[in-house]
């Protein structure tokens, strides 16, 4: 079954990247789109990321990944940045039949904010609802329409042990707030990742990102053909 007949009662396809930094997602996006522009030449495909993806979402990754603020606001801008993103971004190009893909959604939430931060994951699952939730066209003629939370139709978590990750950040320059975290940190945020993704195994493809960049860019191409 293609994944354009799944979830969103949109006729798009959202897909999202995920992981902890240093895990390499952001080297295989970019070949990715141009992979799913070979196949599906007729759709256009929308390359965007949280924090940002739009005017007002960037300045918020401004203010988020370099100024030190309460746990709470952090998460809350998160939020307010995904509400302009999905309203002004996404929910458009969804509705348009474009295949939107994300560097970063919710789930970077709940692993960064929640697990590695603490904050209280039923703070989160409240915010998920007030920002995701749609009322789904009601074709069933009771007046009462159909409320989902939207979610990404597929997400690729890269999983990697948060030491190795670390050994990967330390050779990139001038790290952000998050970069400059310590592995403790950052074991927390992935351990909420496989939570999450433990919870929704039919929307997740796990890939495990010690492996080489030629095996993961295989398993990537292998995960195309699917689409
Ligand atoms: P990036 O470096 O992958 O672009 O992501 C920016 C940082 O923001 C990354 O360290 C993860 C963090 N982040 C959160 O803490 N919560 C969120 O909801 C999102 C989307 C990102």
């Amino acid at each position: 079954m293609s994944l354009f007949t799944q979830s969103n009662n949109a006729p798009g396809l959202f897909i999202s990247f995920e992981g902890i930094d240093g895990a390499g997602k952001s080297t295989h996006i970019q070949a990715f789109a141009d992979e799913l522009v070979k196949k599906y030449p007729k759709h256009e495909i929308v390359l965007t990321r949280e924090p940002g993806g739009t005017a007002l979402g960037e300045k918020l990754r401004e203010i988020l990944l370099h100024h030190p603020m309460h746990l709470e606001t952090e998460a809350l801008l998160m939020f307010a940045a995904r509400r302009e993103h999905l309203a002004t971004v996404i929910e458009p190009a969804l509705a348009e039949g474009k295949i939107l893909i994300s560097d970063r959604f919710t789930d970077a939430s709940f692993a960064y904010q929640g697990g590695g931060r603490g904050l209280d994951l039923a703070k989160l699952y409240e915010l998920e609802v007030w920002v995701q939730m749609r009322l789904a066209n009601n074709d069933s003629g009771d007046g009462a329409g159909k409320r989902y939370v939207l979610q990404p139709d597929l997400t690729f978590l890269f999983d990697l042990p948060s030491e190795t990750a670390e050994s990967r950040r330390s050779a990139a320059r001038d790290p952000d707030k998050f970069e400059q975290l310590n592995t403790d940190f950052f074991e927390k945020v992935r351990l909420e990742y496989l939570r999450r993704a433990q919870d929704d195994a039919a929307r997740f493809h796990l890939i495990d990102a010690s492996q080489s960049k030629e095996v993961i860019w295989k398993i990537l191409q292998e995960a195309i053909s699917n689409i």
